[in-house]
């Protein structure tokens, strides 16, 4: 048990102190943490970049890419070169972004911008207000967040959860009947999973447009891609890199987590748009008590993460490769190890570093921190699941069945 707890029920910087010490330093963290899209702990090069700026409140506000503003001590010229690396490195010339909080806000922020977007076509008005009202459509695999978001931005009455294929995989069929039966001129808002978060799965993108553009809604249908995940998987290992650039082409806007692939010690996300759909969307307010445009979701921005961000990406786009490799790579060994001791075990997309099966004992699960849901658990891949965790994770799988227990929940 953990000798620091609260039990005066007091706090103090005493408190504080010793227990941190305690949980993060003493004990530190358990690395044996494979269910979940990230590292728990920094690497010595990620941690010195903070330790330099940890003495300052750095603070971005307002559009990162309007210059004015009151506030001095802030990191808005990092915050875009990080948007023009990522523009760059996804071929988006007239790309506009900024370092959201996580990839939760990085879909609300691409939501915003397509209902926004959507309502100054000239399509009949559908609401009372006037302003026509999109159809949204995305998949029963999609994170909590897309449903979350679409509460938030009154899309929930006109939504459609669609269903999914084994592998998490956004029914075509139903999209195909659902999309021709509306009207020509009610807008459509598509949200495409590449990544879903339990199975990895990778919406089918190009029969996608394909069936937007059979249906006649190719210029009313807007596309935001929760590319959490596998954003940068793709971009760099897709088979076919055509097709890739042609998704990155046709969507308008798309989010990619910081703090999965690219392990920043930080939640965050890089959220990119594209200028064509944010300038009609987000015309923008001048607030006159930053004295900078206004375009983001949140205020006041955490302007380490532009920093942090830049650090890792710093390394360059063959250090960023190598290490995704690596993952893919070490993936390919929990596989094979995993059948080899007879668990059957699938990855919705490869390239991709979720592998799921069925849940195993409460022991092992909990011993390898696994994320279990409707009878199924995953692994995912990251930097730090090295083959020495695979073995481990193998070895206590054995153990457990030479102990007799039941190995399936
Ligand atoms: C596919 C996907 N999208 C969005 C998110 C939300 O990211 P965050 O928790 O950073 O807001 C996650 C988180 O795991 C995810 O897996």
């Amino acid at each position: 048990m953990n000798p620091y707890t609260n039990t005066a029920n007091k706090i103090s910087r005493e408190y504080l102190d010793q227990y941190l010490h305690h949980q993060f330093l003493d004990v530190g963290v358990d690395q044996r943490a494979m269910g979940y899209p990230v590292t728990p702990f920094a690497d010595e090069a990620r941690a010195d970049v903070a330790s330099v700026f940890s003495k300052l409140l750095l603070i971005n506000v307002g559009d990162p890419f309007d210059e004015s503003g009151h506030w001095k001590t802030h990191t808005k010229f990092f915050e875009r070169d990080v948007i023009k690396f990522f523009g760059e490195l996804f071929q988006i010339a007239d790309h506009w972004g900024y370092i959201a909080s996580g990839s939760t806000e990085g879909n609300l922020q691409g939501m915003y911008v397509g209902r926004n977007y959507l309502r100054t076509l000239s399509a009949p008005a559908t609401t009372t207000s006037g302003r026509p009202r999109p159809m949204f459509l995305f998949s029963k695999a999609s994170h909590y967040s897309i449903k979350k978001n679409a509460d938030i931005l009154s899309l929930d009455e006109d939504m459609v959860e669609l269903n999914v294929n084994d592998k998490d995989e956004m029914d075509l069929a139903q999209f195909e009947a659902i999309v021709n039966a509306i009207p020509l001129d009610r807008p459509i808002m598509v949200n495409l999973n590449i990544g879903t978060t339990m199975k990895g799965a990778v919406d089918d993108f190009d029969t996608i447009f394909t069936l937007i553009d059979k249906s006649g809604h190719k210029d009313n249908t807007y596309f935001h891609a929760d590319m959490a995940l596998y954003g940068l998987i793709l971009r760099f290992f897709h088979p076919d890199q055509s097709k890739f650039q042609n998704l990155i082409d046709r969507i308008g806007s798309f989010t990619i987590s910081g703090h999965k692939m690219l392990t920043v010690q930080m939640p965050c996300a890089i959220f990119m748009g594209k200028c064509h759909y944010v300038d009609k969307a987000l015309c923008g307010t001048r607030v006159s008590y930053i004295g900078s445009m206004d375009r983001t979701i949140s205020g006041s921005r955490n302007g380490m993460l532009p920093i942090l961000l830049l650090a890792k990406v710093a390394r360059g786009m063959d250090a960023l490769k190598k290490d995704i490799q690596l993952c893919l790579d070490n993936c390919d060994y929990l596989c094979e190890r995993m059948e080899s001791i007879g668990i059957e075990c699938h990855r919705s997309y490869n390239p991709g570093i979720i592998v799921y099966f069925s849940e195993l004992a409460d022991y092992i699960s909990d011993k390898h921190q696994l994320a279990c849901h409707d009878g199924m658990s995953h692994i995912v891949c990251m930097p730090h699941v090295n083959r020495s965790l695979i073995d481990e994770f193998i070895d206590d799988i054995l153990a457990h069945r030479a102990s007799g227990e039941e190995e399936k929940k």
